[in-house]
């Protein structure tokens, strides 16, 4: 077909659809009056608490307040503001009877009688706490993290909760960042896979069910993009950063029908989060279509006016409101300004109402206008099915490391002292925002070996928590390594020293913690280093000290039993590492998935510092992108976790070498077991673009599938994926696929290029 016929074609195309849509329309216009044209029948509904709603009323949908836990009794302040309709949620309200009382008032007693709803930051689990989320994410298992988020849901709502703040969904290459806990690492793709398991655990396959929650993606967005790791700090990202990295999850999150989204605290590009219409009205609302509605983070409205954005909270609010941020939390910049700002024309009433529409669409979807109250009985928290899951999910994310001459799994009988701040501490093994979590539930890693016969156990704790600088318990610990045959050594963080504003500029292990190793190295007895920590620790100065090192991450009630299957081999690890583990706290930021730049490392030509010769002359040591310290590999890469088996990958097959733009692809790989255990092994699939109108990352995981099979045994593994799944978001502002040479590696860790492939897209 010419080009000329083309156009013609096109051109009939486009008359005839015109008439399409004129002859559709006409019919629309005869089954009912243009103005009532049938709507959704919550669109109608609210529609018509609309109509009757006072200004203060619409205003109070859009506050979220809490009550300090200090306070016991429910202020008169509180009762009176619901009684008024000048509240719409509440949060942390933990008190089953004050919940139920301020929703009686809220549906009985306020004007326009509409349901409240109860937030809380039910991260990982209720009562039941599973792994931290950077730990859920080493798991490569999606179904697990959706199952742990739907107990968390059914113990949660038991409170009357009906929205938790999670998924925390930022994109996270530092570190440094204490709140790289709770999000799912480095990766757009791994972390969309598991924001799409969190929000349909929390919100079930029906929103309107009791133990539904309504999830809240959040922070939008940047906020993982910090300064320096430091928490609340500055994110300068790019355009093509933005969407080809730090969006693509929150995407993913409305495509799930994540119910809400929440700001956060940064300023990106210069613009808080809070006041930012270009995330929140350009990309959210229009690009994406999402109809839920978005919360502030605390306080973060009236932060702005120490953003410097806002001369004063009237100011923030106004610039939030025309952002159309929907609800405030905790802050009352809307409450005290926006009747006046509404009147002195800086707002609409009309727009108020879209926020308000937004807000009473997800009370609707929640069910709360039909069913406000709850079911308190909570004789499932704690449930059996949910700690065997808790434990499951535990021991899917605890990372071997190392494992030199195949000290582990431990052999039966062995005698084995346990060491270090971590053996024993059942609240540190929770880890961050376990606000409901209990310790007196948790299980420890020692617990659980001295409730086995099997194994013969002595306790010394060394140090008496993580930071603990103290070398007074040495020679105990010590002497009871002497008098054993292997040292379990448990080390890391407590909880508190990752999380929110919990950041560390030096992420090796604190206190003496490496003193202790260090001395209990020179007892000649083998160690084994089990980490329980909410980022990835530095371990240049004791690596060498330790035979084995297991990543445990904080893993939450369950966490004892979970690492003793582990380490007695009854599982055989499988999780891998969602981040890129840093050797030296200098290389960061380290992500894989980074550019090629002008100058990659020729890993030859590498020349380590100590390595040049004294008066080198400047040009001698070849000029590419590398530290002369720290060289250019971190510890270990994205994706890498050992197990007690090994993989054999082979047969490997494409679909098409030469694929056209649209086409769908299919790559396949038999991957057989010819290790002697029953073991899971997660296959990865990365592709490179070589040449784009964007200089594209050297590497980006594009699918993985986690398998299990018996010693022996084979299976094929098939990837499909679209050629749109290699788009990015160009120099044009569009989201394109380029044709040309790609390459693909179906990989055990992001810097496996054994089995590579190359197509052409044509
Ligand atoms: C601040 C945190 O940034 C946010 O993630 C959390 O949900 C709220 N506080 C409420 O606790």
């Amino acid at each position: 077909m010419t080009f000329l016929h083309l156009k013609v074609y096109t051109y009939r195309f486009l008359i005839f659809g015109v008439f399409v849509m004129m002859l559709s329309c006409d019919s629309k216009i005869s089954e009912t009056s243009s103005s009532n044209y049938p709507k959704d029948p919550v669109e109608n509904k609210i529609d018509s608490i609309l109509s009757t709603m006072s200004l203060e009323e619409k205003i109070g949908q859009t506050a979220q307040r809490g009550k300090s836990s200090r306070v016991k009794e429910l202020p008169k302040d509180l009762k009176d503001a619901v009684r008024k309709g000048q509240i719409g949620s509440f949060l942390n309200i933990m008190n089953k009877e004050d919940a139920k009382e301020l929703q009686r008032i809220a549906v009985e007693e306020s004007p326009s009688k509409i349901p409240l709803i109860f937030a809380r930051d039910v991260i990982h689990g209720f009562k039941t706490i599973f792994p931290i989320p950077l730990g859920q994410a080493a798991s490569f298992n999606p179904s697990l993290v959706q199952e742990g988020s739907r107990i968390a849901a059914i113990e949660a709502s038991t409170y009357g909760i009906r929205w938790t703040f999670a998924p925390m969904i930022d994109i996270s290459r530092d570190p440094r960042w204490g709140r790289i806990a709770e999000s799912a690492g480095e990766d757009p793709y791994l972390t969309s896979r598991m924001a799409e398991a969190y929000v349909k655990g929390f919100q079930g396959e029906d929103l309107a069910s009791p133990t539904s929650l309504a999830a809240c993606a959040k922070h939008f967005i940047g906020y993982g993009a910090a300064e320096g790791g430091r928490d609340y700090n500055t994110a300068n990202i790019n355009d093509n950063l933005l969407h080809n990295v730090y969006l693509k999850p929150f995407k993913t999150a409305v495509d799930a029908g994540s119910a809400t989204f929440m700001t956060s605290f940064n300023d990106l590009n210069g613009i808080p989060a809070s006041a930012n219409s270009y995330i929140l009205k350009d990309i959210l609302r229009e690009e994406w279509g999402f109809d839920g509605f978005v919360v502030s983070d605390w306080n973060s409205i009236i932060e702005m006016v120490n953003h410097g954005y806002a001369k004063d909270q009237k100011e923030a609010a106004e610039k939030s409101i025309n952002a159309m941020l929907d609800m405030e939390m905790t802050s009352t910049s809307y409450h005290d300004h926006l009747k006046e700002l509404i009147q002195e024309d800086k707002f609409s009433e009309k727009e108020l109402d879209k926020i308000v529409r937004n807000i009473l669409r997800i009370k609707f979807r929640l069910g709360l206008f039909d069913n406000p109250y709850f079911d308190s009985d909570d004789t499932i928290l704690y449930d059996k099915k949910h700690l065997t899951a808790a434990q499951k999910t535990a021991e899917e994310s605890i990372i071997l490391l190392k494992n030199k001459n195949n000290i582990l799994p431990l052999g039966a009988k062995s005698k084995i002292a346990i060491i270090g701040p971590l053996a024993d501490a059942p609240h540190e093994q929770l880890g961050t925002w376990t606000f409901d979590g209990e310790k007196e539930h948790t299980i420890t890693p020692l617990q659980s070996f001295k409730s086995d016969d099997e194994y013969m156990v002595q306790y010394s704790k060394g140090l008496s928590y993580s930071r603990d600088k103290s070398e007074n318990d040495f020679g105990d610990a010590i002497k009871t390594a002497k008098s054993s045959d292997i040292i379990l050594f448990f080390a890391g963080e407590e909880a508190i020293l990752s999380g929110e504003a919990h950041s560390r500029a030096d992420i090796n292990l604190p206190g003496a913690q490496e003193e202790l190793i260090t001395e209990l190295h020179k007892t000649g007895k083998p160690i084994i280093l089990v980490l329980m920590a909410g980022r990835p620790i530095t371990l240049g100065n004791i690596k060498d000290k330790v035979d084995a090192v297991l990543m445990a991450w904080h893993p939450g009630t369950m966490g004892g039993p979970a690492l003793k299957n582990i380490i007695t081999g009854l599982v055989s690890p499988s999780a891998k590492l969602p981040v890129t583990w840093p050797k030296e706290v200098g290389q960061i930021p380290i992500h894989y998935n980074h550019k090629n730049t002008g100058r990659p490392v020729i890993p030859e030509e590498f020349v380590h510092m100590d390595s040049i010769p004294i008066g080198a002359w400047q040009s001698s040591l070849g000029n590419t992108s590398h530290y002369l310290d720290a060289g250019f590999l971190p510890e270990y890469p994205f994706g890498y976790g050992l197990g007690y088996s090994s993989f054999k990958y082979s047969n490997f097959s494409i679909s098409s070498t030469n694929p056209k733009i649209g086409e769908t692809i299919t790559v396949k790989v038999l991957v057989t077991n010819t290790g002697d255990v029953k073991a899971k092994e997660t296959v990865q699939l990365y592709f490179r673009d070589m040449v784009g109108s964007l200089t594209r990352p050297v590497k980006e995981l594009l699918r993985f599938e986690k398998i299990i099979l018996n010693s022996g045994e084979s299976k094929e593994v098939e990837f499909t994926f679209s050629t749109n799944d290699l788009a990015f978001y160009g120099p044009d502002k569009k989201w394109i696929t380029e044709s040309g040479n790609f390459k693909l590696w179906i990989a055990k860790h992001a810097l496996d290029e054994e089995n590579e492939l190359e197509f052409i897209l044509e």
